[in-house]
């Protein structure tokens, strides 16, 4: 009896599948609020290390599953911080060797919501719950804090309530964490997250790349710095302070970075996510395509020789212009993400928007003031674009706009996501837009038909 209490006294809280920077620093933070973690890495390597640099820490280290799985309390907590994708799928296969019936299996990668819903129907199968948990902040979100996305089986979630509210970021002391319903609704959410992500990130870089044709980086880190306050105030912006300010060796470290920007899936899963359900998001697809545009280094040097379209006019910009121009640009992508998750029973998940909002409110990378302001205007007005206080925003900031948009068109200046914004909105404030000649066209062509705005039905006409 005596040693079967020792033993279990020696049982770690949750076992962390997986010792990547976020897997690492995620323990500290578990170890930190009081959780005994049990570690496994498919490389003995980097467990040994890791447990080396930690010894006094409430760590167990494993080297192989059998021990991994039987070091854990039941019902086991395991979560895994691998790659997405099929190492999920292989990982989730030899665990299943070892656990039993009620353990939880936790993906905390950025996983496609439609894996964890079959992932979670598998599992159900054989009594395992599973869940996908998508989790923003990064390495520092891991160590400090995260928002964190849950979705997965209704029972199992009590079960890891308290470790996700413990490592979750707290806005106002309220824990960024959220169950958002049962199979893959979680990894749904942080794919709408990562698309406005992607938005964000995209509309601050073509405002940067206005700038720089004027100012240089410290100043243009000044000048974001100085907006980086009241509602402009994210996390984004601060960052890009930050790197804007970073030397290397005397010189400005951004200058040396290859202008190719890379990505992992995310942001154009969220593009599908709109083609899929008809919701449009053209800000984040933009955003994807930018990226694209940018792999194509060797071809756009050739065609740049080529075209020679290159020309600066003088500033003849107001910078208060140019804030109301990122401010505008930023709220139409997170009211598209919005949107997005407003249409999510195209999936048959409930996802409730507000809960949403409110847990990106601190931990993840989205997270600034004007969020805050939708999460605020959203608990009153579901459909935002109603909302008086941001038809204020977005009309008092038009004008400016405007005013940067023709500027950055009259020097060939990149403004993808930013003009993407501008039609998004133009449009969908639009009570007429031209779709009756596209529908008269379609008729003309291929007898498709056409309803009538003064009669009821469908019509089709010979036109010729
Ligand atoms: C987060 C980030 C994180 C990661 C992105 C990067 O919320 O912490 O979104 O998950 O930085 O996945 O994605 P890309 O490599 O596609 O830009």
């Amino acid at each position: 009896m005596v040693g079967e209490v020792s033993i279990k006294k020696m049982l770690a809280d949750i076992g962390i599948f997986g010792l990547g920077t976020m897997g690492e620093n995620l323990c500290l933070n578990l170890v930190e609020k009081g959780f005994k973690v049990s570690i496994y890495n498919r490389t003995e390597e980097k467990t040994r290390k890791f447990y080396e640099k930690n010894r006094s820490l409430a760590i167990i280290p494993t080297y192989n599953l059998k021990d991994f799985v039987e070091s854990i309390k039941k019902p086991r907590k395991i979560l895994l911080l691998i790659k997405a994708g099929d190492p999920v799928d292989e990982a989730i296969n030899h665990l299943l060797k070892h656990v039993e019936k009620n353990d939880i299996i936790i993906d905390a990668g950025n996983s496609h919501f439609k894996d964890s819903d079959r992932r979670y129907s598998e599992l159900k199968k054989v009594g395992v719950n599973f869940f996908g948990i998508g989790i923003s902040g990064g390495v520092e979100g891991a160590r400090k804090g995260l928002s964190i996305m849950a979705g997965g089986s209704k029972e199992a979630f009590d079960e890891i309530k308290e470790i996700l509210e413990k490592i979750s970021a707290k806005y106002d002391g309220e824990p960024c964490f959220s169950y958002f319903g049962e199979g893959g609704s979680g990894h749904f959410v942080k794919i709408i997250h990562n698309g406005i992500e992607y938005a964000l990130i995209e509309s601050i870089s073509e405002i940067f790349f206005l700038l720089s044709k004027f100012f240089d980086h410290e100043k243009i880190s000044e000048i974001f710095n100085e907006w980086n306050k009241d509602i402009l105030s994210s996390f984004l912006l601060s960052a890009t302070v930050n790197i804007l300010r970073k030397k290397e060796n005397g010189k400005f470290l951004i200058d040396y970075i290859l202008d190719k920007a890379e990505q992992k899936g995310t942001g154009k899963w969220s593009v599908e996510i709109s083609l899929e359900t008809g919701i449009p998001a053209p800000a984040i697809a933009a955003a994807v395509f930018s990226r694209y545009i940018s792999m194509m280094k060797e071809s756009r040097v050739k065609y740049s020789k080529l075209y020679n379209l290159s020309k600066i006019t003088n500033f003849s910009l107001d910078l208060e212009d140019i804030k109301k121009t990122l401010l505008v640009s930023i709220l139409l992508s997170y009211i598209q993400g919005i949107y997005l998750l407003k249409g999510s029973s195209f999936y048959n998940y409930n996802i409730n928007v507000s809960e949403a909002l409110r847990i990106w409110r601190a931990g993840c990378i989205i997270r600034g003031e004007i969020l805050n302001l939708l999460y605020k205007e959203y608990l009153n007005y579901e459909d935002i674009l109603l909302s008086n206080n941001i038809k204020n925003i977005l009309l008092e900031s038009f004008q400016s706009f405007l005013k940067t948009l023709s500027f950055a068109f009259n020097n060939h200046l990149p403004f993808n996501v930013i003009s993407a914004n501008y039609n998004y909105f133009i449009m969908v404030i639009n009570e007429k837009l031209p779709a009756n000649l596209t529908q008269a066209l379609r008729d003309y062509f291929g007898a498709h038909g056409y309803k009538r705005i003064d009669k009821e039905g469908y019509f089709h006409t010979e036109w010729y």
